[in-house]
């Protein structure tokens, strides 16, 4: 199912909407996370839902999908530091994973975050956003779609783009422990964000054109239980290929 919504801030409060509703129907749902500049809004709803009293995470369990690996938690450029400020110190306790950021061996972190996902269950609900390379979690392209929780290098167009982030004087990781494709596409309920008119064309290429491990958002053509929130910036390109969406049952 795709769902065009007028704004950013939209797409992040129906997808913390998804989430409220899984938790509702679920309360100890075990939920996949994003972090970047898309989910930010989700954040803030989940939050507010939480203070309201209208959802308690309390009994969830949340896997982040990604970290890098070489920053400490206390790191501001760490996704670890990103959770804590976004939604972690704003609301109850919760039961959060994410990778180590300054484990000695990532193999072995890698492989015991995937144990973790699987004593769990697996996810009910994964939230997704997407790189301009169709990167997803830190699946970069040519990831095989059998690639469980893994150490990935990262793709010299993400480092670029991270470059800015990190700002001057600051080196970016080039590695990561990310969950992998195949975890990914075991979830119940897969809910992919984008927004901006900058992730147009991969969003069309990942949704119509050839699935293939070079655009690894292409994957998700595959799954039964999707759902695409996008902003009306971003749905202008996608949205001409109308008979496409027909073809899709979008
Ligand atoms: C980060 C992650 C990445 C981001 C993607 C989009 O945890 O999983 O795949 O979702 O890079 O990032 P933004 O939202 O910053 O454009």
């Amino acid at each position: 199912m795709l769902k065009i919504e007028k704004s950013s801030e939209m797409v992040g409060f129906a997808a913390a909407a998804m989430v409220a509703k899984q938790l509702i129907k679920k309360p100890d749902s075990v939920i996949a996370l994003p972090t970047g500049a898309t989910p930010i809004s989700m954040y803030e709803t989940i939050v507010k839902f939480v203070k309201y009293g209208i959802i308690s995470i309390e009994k969830a369990q949340l896997f982040n999908l990604d970290e890098y690996v070489g920053l400490t938690r206390e790191d501001p450029m760490s996704f670890a530091y990103y959770m804590e400020k976004h939604l972690l110190s704003r609301i109850e306790r919760v039961q959060h994973n994410i990778p180590a950021t300054d484990t000695k061996d990532p193999e072995r972190e890698a492989s015991d975050y995937e144990e973790k996902i699987e004593k769990a269950g697996g996810f009910d609900l994964c939230l997704l956003g997407i790189g301009i390379d169709g990167h997803i979690g830190f699946n970069e392209p040519g990831t095989p779609f059998s690639s469980i929780t893994h150490v990935a290098h990262l793709h010299p167009s993400t480092i670029e783009r991270n470059s800015k982030e990190f700002g001057r004087g600051r080196i970016v990781p080039d590695i990561a422990i990310t969950v992998g494709i195949k975890t990914i596409m075991k979830s119940r309920h897969i809910v992919l964000m984008a927004t901006g008119v900058e992730k147009s064309s991969i969003l069309k290429e990942s949704l119509f054109g050839e699935i293939t491990s070079d655009v690894p958002a292409s994957v998700l053509q595959l799954h039964p239980n999707l759902t695409i929130l996008v902003d009306k910036e971003c749905a202008a390109k996608v949205i001409s290929n109308a008979s496409e969406f027909h073809r899709m049952n979008l």
